[in-house]
């Protein structure tokens, strides 16, 4: 297994292209299964989730051409398989996606439950009942979903909680639906809006992506079209604190501003210049940070993906904060890594308070899950002396090229096999 292996103390200073998003690419590589027509994808990053689903696409029928750099064609003409195996789901649970692409347009298919996760028992309770309002027979046996519909009707349905992947579930199903499915309480993600953009594209008819109310008229079928992956916020996100904890200055190039306003805020309270363009932001920083409450939940408030950042950044920045975890369950996984490095947190349910430390020091670490992963590369950054970082699998998983990235802005970390 990897390991980084990381010398803290550099400023971070210089640019960094953001790659594209992998949570608007894992649904919208999906969406392939919706036509026969050729799908041809640009800005798709180089990432582990990435090839997991393209090869879960390939086993199912989808028959995918890698193009230039980072762009790829599929085509789900011929679907033979309409399954999603237990080997190939339980290593990335964004596969329940093909399950209402595959039923929406052949009326049946066969996916395994996700199981458990690090940070959460992550139940798709939702985009079950979703797809029963529309008229889908579903059971559940063997630990498999066996779902089945002559053809799905459109229904007017409430999501008890917000759900991202149950949003585009729902709403990918609901595309080749007979008659009109109105989401309410849908996600408002931004890769949600960017997989209604490919949707609209391939000819489907949706209002309202990004509010809380989707509404999308089914139509027959669904053409081939092309479609650039936004830029990946959680990305961006990630190199920004990395500029405001070293006290450097970085600029993320190809970025999308818009979809980052409360991690740009929460920045800017804890005492970082962030400034912005229509493509980019940057962030400059001394180094001396204020700690900064955040709670998370969804967009457009703090998001989940950036609380392990923000954890990190409080551990080093003067004074306390609280940060509170409202959408999973077991998303701490990351306190105890942290303080094995020296930092002070204390948890109490949903809630760890955070007191900075004059300086954190090196140590072994083990990463647990992707957006713990970044928070350890974070820490170790402007830890003193000597940070390893074990299982970076997890790291791999959400971020393309990040040691050869950060080598650039002058961080001194290498991958040791
Ligand atoms: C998506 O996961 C993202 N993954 C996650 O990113 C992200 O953390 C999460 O949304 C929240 O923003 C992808 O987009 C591939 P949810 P998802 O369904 O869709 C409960 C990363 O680091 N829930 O929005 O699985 C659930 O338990 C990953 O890139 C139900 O109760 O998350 C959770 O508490 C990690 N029943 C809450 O909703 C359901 O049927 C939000 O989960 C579905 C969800």
């Amino acid at each position: 297994m990897d390991s980084l292996l990381i010398h803290g103390g550099n400023t971070l200073a210089g640019e960094v292209r953001i790659s594209g998003a992998k949570n608007a690419a894992l649904p919208i590589l999906t969406a392939s299964l919706l036509t026969a027509g050729p799908l041809q994808l640009s800005n798709v990053p180089q990432l582990k989730d990435i090839s997991t689903m393209l090869a879960l696409l390939g086993h199912m029928g989808v028959t995918v051409t890698p193009g230039e750099k980072n762009c790829v064609t599929l085509c789900g003409e011929n679907i033979p398989h309409k399954e999603a195996p237990y080997e190939m789901v339980k290593t990335m649970r964004a596969s329940i996606l093909v399950l209402g692409p595959t039923l929406a347009r052949f009326g049946e298919a066969r996916v395994s439950l996700p199981g458990g996760c690090a940070i959460g028992s992550r139940p798709v309770d939702l985009h079950i009942k979703g797809l029963q309002a529309m008229g889908a027979e579903i059971r559940i046996e063997h630990g498999y979903i066996h779902a089945k519909a002559k053809r799905l009707k459109g229904a007017h349905i409430a999501m008890d909680v917000v759900t991202v992947t149950g949003t585009e579930n729902l709403m990918m199903a609901a595309a080749l639906a007979d008659g009109t499915t109105v989401l309410a309480n849908a996600a408002r993600e931004p890769e949600v809006v960017d997989l209604a953009n490919c949707l609209i594209a391939m000819g489907a008819k949706i209002e309202g992506a990004g509010s809380g109310v989707v509404t999308i008229h089914g139509v027959p079928e669904l053409h081939g079209a092309a479609h650039r992956i936004m830029p990946d916020r959680i990305e961006t996100g990630t190199f920004l604190v990395a500029a405001a904890m070293t006290g450097g200055k970085i600029r993320a190039l190809d970025a999308a501003p818009e979809t980052l306003v409360s991690v740009m805020g929460k920045l800017a309270d804890a005492g970082a210049h962030v400034t912005q363009g229509d493509h980019w932001i940057e962030v400059e920083s001394d180094g001396v940070l204020n700690a900064v409450d955040v709670r998370t939940a969804p967009h457009p408030a703090f998001p989940t993906d950036m609380q392990a950042q923000f954890m990190a950044l409080n551990c080093v920045a003067s004074g306390a904060a609280s940060v509170t975890e409202t959408i999973f369950e077991n998303r701490f996984m990351h306190v105890q890594e942290l303080r094995r490095l020296g930092a002070n947190i204390e948890v109490s349910g949903h809630t760890a308070l955070v007191r900075g430390v004059p300086r954190l020091d090196g140590a072994i670490v083990m990463a647990t899950d992707l957006r713990a992963s970044a928070c350890l590369v974070l820490a170790g950054l402007v830890a003193a002396g000597e940070t390893t970082i074990e299982r970076i699998y997890h790291l791999d998983r959400g971020y393309e090229r990040i040691e050869e990235k950060l080598t650039q802005l002058g961080a001194r970390i290498k991958r040791v096999h």
